[in-house]
């Protein structure tokens, strides 16, 4: 079980600078698109179930295109595919296949219908991409976006060729599933035309916690979420998440759910979170499975937001797909979308924006401020698996988001149903998106495309004029140059902004400003005395604002900002640049911060969730990533050692009151998954995290031993490990928890983000040799490889261990599995902020794995964009 390793080692000398990848494989570009010459009306499936010698047999009902050119070849998409036999209309064909499809000439195609069969070999255990038919813990599965259905059988595998499947099964297996409705053992029909990405099976030794779930029209709906024998009793929240979801699509946008029977499985081997499978999602099965004792409040969160995701799908996705995969974000943009804003309905809509933000900037804005950076509508790419990124789903969330905030809730339901009625059963595109807002509204929305086309986050700066009553504020933006985008024109901006007196009171309130030109200046009358602005509310546009602003402003707004977004962000701003400053400039933690916080901290009147996340620091990434956008480098050392100081300072501010704090946030009886609940576990573990910096750990080790839930335990080991008392607690944890494989996964990760930067490769080191670190598994492979990335100081060590030993690993996995090889990746994505030394040192190993042998297309492209 021990992996083979190639072990990284000091005295390895720095390979030498190639100029750049071996092989250039070819892009695609949108501009190129055809539509496909033919129409594929119906698919029959046969699948002879074998973990080596699976045969699949298909029989493809085609006509002549009439969009299309006539007389043109038909090409097949095929990989790692054995073709037995060949036949059009029952005649068998001699075409030899090549490596990536199938070609049958116009000359052997009939003019009229016809019905093409196929049939091939594939082998789904060794398949360890985890694309296309595959086997994890015993069972079947299939995963096919975006172009994994080649893998399975030739076919015309892209989004805008729909059609109706039946589907079979031959397999011992006891249960047996596809999309659609069932017409028997292993035999499925869905009669709702579809692309063959959102084709799915499974068939496996399985469990079914079962529910069912009565539609808005009356249609009763079986719903199943299958699981290995065990974890049955893991299904319960993941089930009444799928329950509330698709009340809500109901009630929101009016969508009801199609089929008799709606089944999710979960999966321990999977490349993503979880896909969207026609009437059969597929979950990673972190993303399903949860109880108290193994499950933190962040993970029940994400199930439910992702069951949610998934099932939303239905309607944004499914049966209304994408033309073609730059149009990706038209799904994705959406359906987080949506799944953001039932996750706010759900919980608080204040704190899931701060969430949502957070990331966004974590995510968004580091891609877009590196060489990674594409448009939400990019208009190439090599590899379409690489472009499942934080700018299609976060962003493109984001751009709807501006949508709406421009042509107003009602306009913004109307062109939703427009959308539905106009283009339900079609492969769409964002052109056909914007139309639908266009003529529900009457707006022009070309100025607003920019944002789909335009990489690069805006930056807005922000300066303000008073005299004689009149306010005046002058916005100006700035659309930076990103890879392959030099010159930008202005966007179209809407910039939220309220007015608040010097009592804290809102003269003006919330008012949507829109910013369609360079520099705009926008008055307000009749004012009394210079107003307090809060700009920028519910963060209104994915942007940098700039805006020169006195602690004494940002401490104002902390204590009386009526918008929580905007509350939360004078906070967070004046902690940053308390932060920046630290790190420039060194010195102490000035009164007015720790007050403001203190103040905020013990506010009875505030939610403990939001209270928690003003206690928490910007994260040392995101002060890289402020420092280099203000024209500094960047010392990641610095960075951790401010960050630590700054903590310290606040623990000792708050000390005599943090007792009492975390004693009144125990959450005793039964656990309780709800927001109000998981709110006070965040407060009390972020009042227990300062506490560490003066009792030693001694509270967190109490915390730990009265722990009744995996939120309290897994923080107070967090805890503990942060100030370096955690080594008996982390081996007790792991021979608790030993034969859980996702809880495993926790234990694992937390021993890399903790570890001290001088530490953390030799840390990682030693856990890649440990019997348990499967490294084929990609959750196991991300708790350890992809946590390395997440700390650092110690990712960025001056050493360059951790750049060493990343690139090792990507260099490992990508043979086999070159999809999660790729993404990982982008934990180099940062480096043209770092110093030269640091710049040598990560653009030496992007060449050395650019210099492999045989690299995957994937990462292929990633490291040739990252090396520019
Ligand atoms: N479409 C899936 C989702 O919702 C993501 C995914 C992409 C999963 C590719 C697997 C492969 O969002
Ligand atoms: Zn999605």
């Amino acid at each position: 079980m021990v992996p083979d390793l190639t072990t990284p080692s000091r005295e390895r000398p720095l390979p030498v600078q190639t100029s750049s990848v071996q092989t250039s494989p070819q892009a695609i570009l949108l501009a190129d698109y055809q539509p496909f010459p033919f129409l594929l009306d119906h698919v029959a499936l046969h699948f002879k179930l074998h973990p080596t010698q699976t045969r699949v047999t298909a029989r493809l009902s085609f006509a002549p295109n009439p969009a299309a050119k006539p007389g043109q070849d038909m090409r097949l998409d095929g990989e790692n595919l054995i073709l037995h036999a060949l036949s059009l209309d029952g005649r068998t064909l001699a075409h030899t296949p090549d490596a990536t499809g199938l070609t049958i000439p116009a000359a052997d195609l009939p003019d009229g219908p016809f019905v093409l069969e196929t049939e091939v070999e594939i082998s789904p255990e060794t398949n360890t991409s985890l694309d296309g038919l595959y086997m994890s813990g015993g069972m079947y599965c299939t995963q096919c976006e975006a172009q994994g259905f080649r893998k399975i059988t030739y076919y015309p595998d892209r989004p805008d060729v729909m059609a109706r499947f039946d589907v079979t099964m031959d397999t011992d297996m006891p249960v047996q599933l596809s999309n659609g409705n069932p017409t028997g053992l292993g035999a499925w029909h869905d009669p709702w035309p579809k692309p063959a990405y959102l084709f799915a099976l499974v068939a496996g030794d399985l469990v079914a916690h079962s529910d069912t779930f009565t539609t808005m029209s009356g249609r009763k709906v079986a719903l199943n979420i299958y699981v290995r024998p065990g974890d049955e009793g893991k299904c319960a929240y993941a089930m009444d998440s799928l329950i509330r979801s698709m009340k809500w699509d109901e009630e929101v946008y009016g969508r009801e759910y199609d089929l008799d029977i709606f089944n999710i499985v979960a999966v321990d081997d999977f490349n993503m979170g979880a896909m969207e499978n026609k009437g059969l999602n597929i979950f990673n099965s972190k993303l399903v499975l949860a109880t108290p004792e193994t499950a933190t409040d962040d993970d029940y969160a994400r199930i439910e937001a992702v069951i949610a995701h998934e099932y939303f799908h239905n309607w944004t996705g499914n049966r209304i797909t994408c033309r073609d995969w730059f149009q990706l974000c038209l799904k994705e943009g959406l359906t987080v979308y949506r799944d953001q804003k039932f996750s706010g309905d759900m919980r608080s809509h204040a704190v899931k924006r701060i969430e949502d933000v957070l990331a966004l900037r974590a995510r968004q804005f580091r891609e877009d401020g590196g060489p990674l950076a594409h448009a939400v509508r990019p208009d190439s790419y090599v590899e379409i698996n690489n472009f499942y990124t934080a700018t299609i789903y976060e962003k493109g969330a984001e751009v709807i988001g501006m949508l709406r905030a421009l042509v107003g809730d009602e306009g913004y339901a109307k062109a939703l149903n427009l959308y539905f009625d106009r283009h339900d059963g079609q492969a769409a595109t964002i052109e056909d998106w914007l139309k639908v807002f266009e003529d529900a509204t009457g707006r022009d929305l070309t100025q607003f495309k920019h944002w789909y086309t335009q990489a690069g986050t805006p930056h807005l700066t922000v300066t303000d004029d008073f005299k004689d009553g009149l306010y005046t504020l002058t916005i100006e933006q700035k659309n930076p140059a990103a890879p392959g985008q030099a010159s930008k024109d202005p966007k179209v901006i809407p910039v939220a902004v309220g007015l608040l007196n010097s009592d804290g009171a809102e003269v003006v309130p919330t008012t949507v400003l829109e910013l369609t030109q360079e520099r705009q200046s926008f008055a307000f009358e009749g004012l009394a005395s210079r107003p307090v602005p809060s700009i920028l509310r519910g963060f209104s546009a994915p942007v940098i604002l700039e805006r020169e602003s006195s602690a004494e402003e940002r401490a104002f707004l902390l204590a009386h900002d009526t918008d929580p977004f905007n509350k939360w962000e004078a906070g967070r701003a004046l902690a940053k640049d308390v932060l920046m400053r630290k790190v420039i400039a060194g010195g102490d933690t000035p009164a007015d911060w720790l007050t403001a916080v203190e103040t905020v901290t013990f506010d009875e009147t505030l939610d403990p969730a939001f209270r928690a996340l003003t206690l928490r620091l910007p994260g040392e990434d995101d002060i890289a990533q402020s420092l280099h956008a203000a024209g500094h480098v960047p010392d990641p050392a610095a960075i951790h050692s401010a960050r630590r100081a700054m903590q310290g300072g606040l623990a000792g501010h708050l000390a005599k009151r943090l007792p009492a704090l975390i004693d009144g946030l125990q959450t005793p009886g039964p656990f309780d998954p709800g927001a109000v609940a998981a709110g006070r576990r965040a407060l009390r573990l972020a009042a227990l995290a300062l506490m560490a910096r003066l009792d030693g750990g001694a509270s967190a080790q109490v915390a730990m031993q009265n722990a009744n839930s995996m939120t309290e335990e897994l923080g107070a080991l967090a805890i503990l490990l942060d100030v370096g008392q955690g080594d008996d607690a982390a081996a007790a944890f792991r021979l608790k928890w030993q034969g859980d494989r996702l809880v495993m996964d926790k234990w694992f990760g937390l021993q890399v983000v903790s570890a001290a930067p001088d530490r953390v490769a030799q840390i990682t080191d030693a856990l890649t040799k440990d019997p348990d670190f499967d490294w084929k598994n990609p959750n196991r492979f991300r708790a350890v490889i992809a946590s390395l990335a997440s700390n650092h100081a110690g990712f960025h060590h001056a050493s360059g261990d951790s750049y060493r030993l990343l690139a090792d690993w990507l260099i490992k996995l990508d043979p086999v599995n070159p999809q999660t090889a790729a993404r990982m990746s982008t934990a180099f994505e940062t480096w043209p902020r770092y110093d030269a030394d640091r710049q040598a040192l990560i653009r030496a190993e992007l060449a050395r794995i650019a210099a492999t042998p045989n690299l995957s297309r994937n990462l292929t492209e990633m490291v040739g964009r990252m090396l520019g």
